[in-house]
Protein backbone atom coordinates (compact mmCIF):
# COMPACT_ATOMS: atom_id res chain seq x y z
CA UNK A 1 0.00 0.00 0.00
CA UNK A 2 2.93 2.12 1.10
CA UNK A 3 4.32 1.48 -1.80
CA UNK A 4 1.90 1.86 -4.24
CA UNK A 5 1.26 5.40 -3.03
CA UNK A 6 4.81 6.35 -3.01
CA UNK A 7 4.70 5.47 -6.51
CA UNK A 8 1.57 7.38 -7.47
CA UNK A 9 3.16 10.08 -5.70
CA UNK A 10 6.54 9.66 -8.37
CA UNK A 11 4.17 9.73 -11.11
CA UNK A 12 1.79 12.32 -10.68
CA UNK A 13 3.99 15.14 -12.03
CA UNK A 14 5.88 13.39 -14.61
CA UNK A 15 6.46 10.21 -16.15
CA UNK A 16 9.19 8.25 -15.92
CA UNK A 17 10.93 8.05 -19.07
CA UNK A 18 13.33 5.12 -20.52
CA UNK A 19 17.17 5.57 -20.70
CA UNK A 20 19.68 3.14 -22.38
CA UNK A 21 22.93 3.49 -20.73
CA UNK A 22 26.28 2.82 -22.64
CA UNK A 23 29.70 2.85 -20.97
CA UNK A 24 32.40 2.25 -24.25
CA UNK A 25 35.50 1.65 -23.32
CA UNK A 26 36.16 3.91 -20.37
CA UNK A 27 39.45 4.26 -18.40
CA UNK A 28 39.97 6.21 -15.61
CA UNK A 29 43.14 6.75 -14.83
CA UNK A 30 44.60 8.88 -11.05
CA UNK A 31 47.53 10.57 -11.44
CA UNK A 32 49.28 11.79 -8.38
CA UNK A 33 52.71 13.28 -9.17
CA UNK A 34 54.61 10.19 -10.28
CA UNK A 35 52.13 7.94 -9.04
CA UNK A 36 49.69 6.42 -11.55
CA UNK A 37 46.10 4.46 -10.52
CA UNK A 38 44.37 2.88 -13.11
CA UNK A 39 40.93 2.27 -12.21
CA UNK A 40 39.05 1.31 -14.85
CA UNK A 41 40.39 -0.32 -18.17
CA UNK A 42 37.90 -1.09 -21.72
CA UNK A 43 35.12 -0.66 -19.07
CA UNK A 44 31.75 -1.50 -21.60
CA UNK A 45 28.47 -1.78 -20.25
CA UNK A 46 25.26 -1.94 -21.85
CA UNK A 47 22.06 -1.47 -19.08
CA UNK A 48 18.72 -1.16 -20.82
CA UNK A 49 16.09 0.80 -19.75
CA UNK A 50 14.12 -0.46 -16.61
CA UNK A 51 17.15 -2.98 -16.18
CA UNK A 52 18.78 -3.63 -12.20
CA UNK A 53 22.03 -4.43 -12.69
CA UNK A 54 23.89 -4.86 -9.06
CA UNK A 55 28.02 -4.30 -9.62
CA UNK A 56 29.87 -5.71 -6.96
CA UNK A 57 33.92 -6.38 -6.71
CA UNK A 58 36.51 -5.93 -3.79
CA UNK A 59 37.28 -3.03 -2.00
CA UNK A 60 39.77 -0.81 -4.84
CA UNK A 61 38.06 -2.59 -7.37
CA UNK A 62 37.11 0.73 -9.04
CA UNK A 63 33.30 0.79 -8.28
CA UNK A 64 32.76 4.37 -6.83
CA UNK A 65 34.82 5.44 -9.74
CA UNK A 66 31.98 4.01 -12.35
CA UNK A 67 29.25 5.44 -10.61
CA UNK A 68 31.06 8.66 -10.37
CA UNK A 69 31.64 8.42 -14.17
CA UNK A 70 28.23 7.18 -14.78
CA UNK A 71 26.77 10.13 -12.66
CA UNK A 72 29.10 12.72 -14.55
CA UNK A 73 30.80 13.33 -11.32
CA UNK A 74 34.23 12.73 -12.83
CA UNK A 75 35.51 12.75 -15.99
CA UNK A 76 36.97 9.46 -17.96
CA UNK A 77 40.71 9.60 -18.92
CA UNK A 78 39.29 8.04 -22.23
CA UNK A 79 36.00 6.52 -23.49
CA UNK A 80 32.43 7.46 -23.25
CA UNK A 81 29.03 7.76 -21.31
CA UNK A 82 26.01 7.47 -23.02
CA UNK A 83 22.94 7.97 -21.86
CA UNK A 84 19.79 7.69 -23.68
CA UNK A 85 21.56 8.94 -26.67
CA UNK A 86 23.54 11.29 -25.09
CA UNK A 87 27.33 11.37 -25.04
CA UNK A 88 27.52 13.12 -21.13
CA UNK A 89 31.34 13.19 -21.04
CA UNK A 90 30.87 15.72 -24.43
CA UNK A 91 28.59 18.49 -22.10
CA UNK A 92 30.14 21.78 -20.88
CA UNK A 93 29.55 21.12 -17.17
CA UNK A 94 26.43 23.40 -16.33
CA UNK A 95 24.61 21.23 -18.88
CA UNK A 96 26.09 18.13 -17.59
CA UNK A 97 24.77 18.97 -13.67
CA UNK A 98 21.21 20.09 -15.20
CA UNK A 99 21.16 16.48 -17.14
CA UNK A 100 22.55 14.92 -13.52
CA UNK A 101 19.50 16.97 -11.60
CA UNK A 102 16.83 15.94 -13.51
CA UNK A 103 17.78 12.76 -15.07
CA UNK A 104 19.76 10.82 -12.88
CA UNK A 105 19.43 10.35 -8.94
CA UNK A 106 22.74 9.31 -6.88
CA UNK A 107 23.10 7.90 -2.93
CA UNK A 108 27.00 8.38 -2.50
CA UNK A 109 29.00 5.66 -0.38
CA UNK A 110 29.19 8.69 2.07
CA UNK A 111 25.88 10.74 2.38
CA UNK A 112 26.37 14.04 1.14
CA UNK A 113 23.67 15.31 3.38
CA UNK A 114 23.81 19.33 3.97
CA UNK A 115 25.09 19.84 8.13
CA UNK A 116 22.49 22.90 8.60
CA UNK A 117 19.65 21.57 7.09
CA UNK A 118 16.64 19.78 8.17
CA UNK A 119 16.11 16.24 6.47
CA UNK A 120 12.99 17.59 5.03
CA UNK A 121 14.94 20.74 3.24
CA UNK A 122 17.49 18.48 2.12
CA UNK A 123 14.98 16.98 0.32
CA UNK A 124 13.30 19.61 -0.82
CA UNK A 125 17.07 21.27 -2.14
CA UNK A 126 16.55 19.36 -5.69
CA UNK A 127 13.14 19.83 -5.94
CA UNK A 128 13.39 23.85 -5.47
CA UNK A 129 16.76 24.23 -7.92
CA UNK A 130 14.47 22.09 -10.60
CA UNK A 131 11.31 24.81 -10.08
CA UNK A 132 9.01 22.22 -8.99
CA UNK A 133 5.59 22.31 -7.52
CA UNK A 134 4.90 21.62 -3.70
CA UNK A 135 8.16 20.45 -2.71
CA UNK A 136 7.42 20.54 0.96
CA UNK A 137 4.64 18.19 0.92
CA UNK A 138 6.45 15.55 -1.91
CA UNK A 139 9.69 15.71 0.30
CA UNK A 140 7.51 14.63 3.50
CA UNK A 141 5.78 12.02 1.75
CA UNK A 142 9.03 10.51 0.21
CA UNK A 143 10.78 10.57 4.19
CA UNK A 144 7.56 9.00 5.20
CA UNK A 145 7.94 6.51 3.13
CA UNK A 146 11.62 5.61 3.95
CA UNK A 147 10.27 5.44 7.39
CA UNK A 148 11.34 8.60 8.69
CA UNK A 149 8.39 10.48 9.33
CA UNK A 150 9.42 11.53 12.82
CA UNK A 151 12.66 12.76 11.95
CA UNK A 152 11.48 15.75 9.05
CA UNK A 153 13.46 18.44 11.05
CA UNK A 154 16.38 16.85 12.45
CA UNK A 155 19.37 18.28 11.02
CA UNK A 156 22.11 15.15 10.08
CA UNK A 157 24.16 15.11 13.28
CA UNK A 158 20.84 14.47 14.86
CA UNK A 159 20.48 11.17 13.00
CA UNK A 160 21.69 7.84 13.37
CA UNK A 161 24.34 6.54 10.08
CA UNK A 162 21.18 4.16 8.83
CA UNK A 163 18.83 7.19 9.14
CA UNK A 164 20.92 9.66 7.04
CA UNK A 165 21.28 7.34 4.37
CA UNK A 166 17.38 6.65 4.01
CA UNK A 167 17.07 10.84 3.67
CA UNK A 168 20.20 10.29 0.92
CA UNK A 169 17.71 7.80 -0.74
CA UNK A 170 14.94 10.38 -0.39
CA UNK A 171 17.43 12.93 -1.84
CA UNK A 172 18.05 10.71 -4.96
CA UNK A 173 14.69 10.28 -6.08
CA UNK A 174 13.25 13.25 -5.23
CA UNK A 175 13.30 14.69 -8.81
CA UNK A 176 12.40 11.35 -10.23
CA UNK A 177 15.07 10.46 -11.81
CA UNK A 178 14.48 7.70 -14.65
CA UNK A 179 18.60 6.30 -13.63
CA UNK A 180 19.46 5.85 -10.18
CA UNK A 181 22.88 5.05 -9.07
CA UNK A 182 23.43 3.66 -5.44
CA UNK A 183 26.87 2.92 -3.68
CA UNK A 184 26.50 0.69 -0.86
CA UNK A 185 22.80 1.86 -0.44
CA UNK A 186 22.02 -1.10 1.90
CA UNK A 187 25.77 -1.06 3.75
CA UNK A 188 24.62 0.57 7.00
CA UNK A 189 21.06 -0.85 7.29
CA UNK A 190 19.79 -3.33 9.20
CA UNK A 191 18.53 -6.47 7.13
CA UNK A 192 14.85 -5.33 7.82
CA UNK A 193 15.11 -1.69 6.68
CA UNK A 194 17.53 -2.31 3.66
CA UNK A 195 14.60 -4.71 2.73
CA UNK A 196 12.14 -2.65 2.53
CA UNK A 197 14.24 -0.04 0.91
CA UNK A 198 14.55 -2.78 -1.22
CA UNK A 199 11.48 -3.48 -1.86
CA UNK A 200 10.76 0.13 -2.29
CA UNK A 201 13.03 0.48 -5.11
CA UNK A 202 12.19 -2.57 -6.72
CA UNK A 203 8.92 -1.87 -6.89
CA UNK A 204 9.49 1.31 -8.81
CA UNK A 205 11.85 -0.80 -10.91
CA UNK A 206 8.91 -3.08 -11.94
CA UNK A 207 6.29 -0.29 -12.22
CA UNK A 208 8.18 2.23 -13.75
CA UNK A 209 11.29 1.03 -15.23
CA UNK A 210 13.33 3.13 -12.74
CA UNK A 211 16.79 1.90 -14.22
CA UNK A 212 18.47 0.70 -11.49
CA UNK A 213 22.54 0.47 -10.86
CA UNK A 214 23.48 -0.85 -7.46
CA UNK A 215 27.01 -0.98 -5.99
CA UNK A 216 27.06 -3.75 -2.99
CA UNK A 217 28.85 -6.40 -1.49
CA UNK A 218 25.44 -7.79 0.17
CA UNK A 219 24.79 -11.20 -1.40
CA UNK A 220 21.49 -10.72 -1.31
CA UNK A 221 20.55 -6.97 -2.44
CA UNK A 222 22.65 -8.30 -5.59
CA UNK A 223 20.61 -11.40 -6.05
CA UNK A 224 17.87 -9.32 -6.69
CA UNK A 225 19.34 -7.84 -9.32
CA UNK A 226 18.86 -8.66 -13.18
CA UNK A 227 22.34 -9.05 -13.90
CA UNK A 228 25.32 -8.89 -11.62
CA UNK A 229 28.67 -7.25 -13.01
CA UNK A 230 31.83 -7.67 -11.09
CA UNK A 231 34.95 -5.72 -11.89
CA UNK A 232 38.27 -6.74 -11.05
CA UNK A 233 41.95 -5.16 -12.44
CA UNK A 234 39.82 -2.09 -13.61
CA UNK A 235 37.86 -4.43 -15.86
CA UNK A 236 33.97 -5.67 -15.78
CA UNK A 237 32.94 -9.16 -16.26
CA UNK A 238 29.45 -10.36 -16.56
CA UNK A 239 28.52 -12.48 -13.34
CA UNK A 240 25.55 -15.07 -13.10
CA UNK A 241 22.08 -14.04 -14.00
CA UNK A 242 20.02 -13.45 -10.83
CA UNK A 243 16.57 -13.50 -11.78
CA UNK A 244 15.07 -12.90 -14.39
N1 LIG B 1 40.79 10.76 -6.16
C1 LIG B 1 41.60 9.70 -6.26
N2 LIG B 1 42.93 9.87 -6.45
C2 LIG B 1 43.76 8.83 -6.57
N3 LIG B 1 43.36 7.54 -6.50
C3 LIG B 1 42.07 7.30 -6.29
C4 LIG B 1 41.10 8.36 -6.16
N4 LIG B 1 39.88 7.83 -5.97
C5 LIG B 1 40.06 6.49 -5.99
N5 LIG B 1 41.36 6.17 -6.19
C6 LIG B 1 41.93 4.80 -6.31
O1 LIG B 1 41.25 4.15 -7.38
C7 LIG B 1 40.95 2.80 -7.04
C8 LIG B 1 39.45 2.58 -7.13
O2 LIG B 1 38.81 3.32 -6.09
P1 LIG B 1 37.23 3.24 -5.85
O3 LIG B 1 36.90 4.24 -4.81
O4 LIG B 1 36.55 3.36 -7.15
O5 LIG B 1 37.08 1.75 -5.29
P2 LIG B 1 35.78 0.97 -4.76
O6 LIG B 1 35.64 -0.27 -5.60
O7 LIG B 1 34.63 1.87 -4.71
O8 LIG B 1 36.22 0.54 -3.28
P3 LIG B 1 35.33 0.39 -1.93
O9 LIG B 1 34.59 -0.92 -2.03
O10 LIG B 1 36.40 0.35 -0.86
O11 LIG B 1 34.44 1.57 -1.81
C9 LIG B 1 41.55 2.56 -5.65
O12 LIG B 1 42.81 1.98 -5.83
C10 LIG B 1 41.67 3.96 -5.07
O13 LIG B 1 42.73 4.03 -4.16
MG1 LIG C 1 33.52 2.68 -3.15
Amino acid sequence: MQVALFCDLLCLERQYFMETLLLQNLYKIYKEGEIETVALREASLKVQPGEFVAITGRSGAGKSTLLNLIGGLAMPSAGQVVINGSDITRMDEYHRSVFRRERIGIVYQMDNLIPFLSALENVMLPMQAAKRTDPKNRAAQLLDEVGLKERLHHKPAQLSGGERQRVAIAVALANEPSLLLADELTGELDSQTADKVMDTLGSLNATHKLTLVIVTHNKTVAARAHRQVTIADGKMFESEAAHA
